[in-house]
């Protein structure tokens, strides 16, 4: 079960350079969209990904996806 911060329900688009990523999902972090250790007295588990090369990601804050972190086009956003 994930809590997403789904004021926009739109993907957060955000280039990234290599490297090992947590998404948060228990919506306390003050570092979002990553985990910055808040969830540790709750239910809620960040979502690592790792990023190979630096590119521009999609980072699903609807919680509708079935590929997370990442935005599959469930929110109804056409993804480029
Ligand atoms: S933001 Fe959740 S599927 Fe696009």
């Amino acid at each position: 079960m994930s809590k997403m911060n789904n004021d926009a329900g739109m993907p957060i688009a955000l280039t990234l350079d290599p490297g090992v990523y947590y998404r948060c999902t228990c919506g306390q972090s003050e570092s979002l969209p990553f985990c910055d250790g808040h969830h540790q007295d709750g239910e809620f588990s960040p979502i690592r990904f790792e990023v190979k090369e630096r590119e521009k990601v999609y980072l699903c804050s609807c919680g509708k996806t079935e590929n997370q972190p990442f935005c599959d086009g469930s929110c109804g956003v056409d993804l480029p």
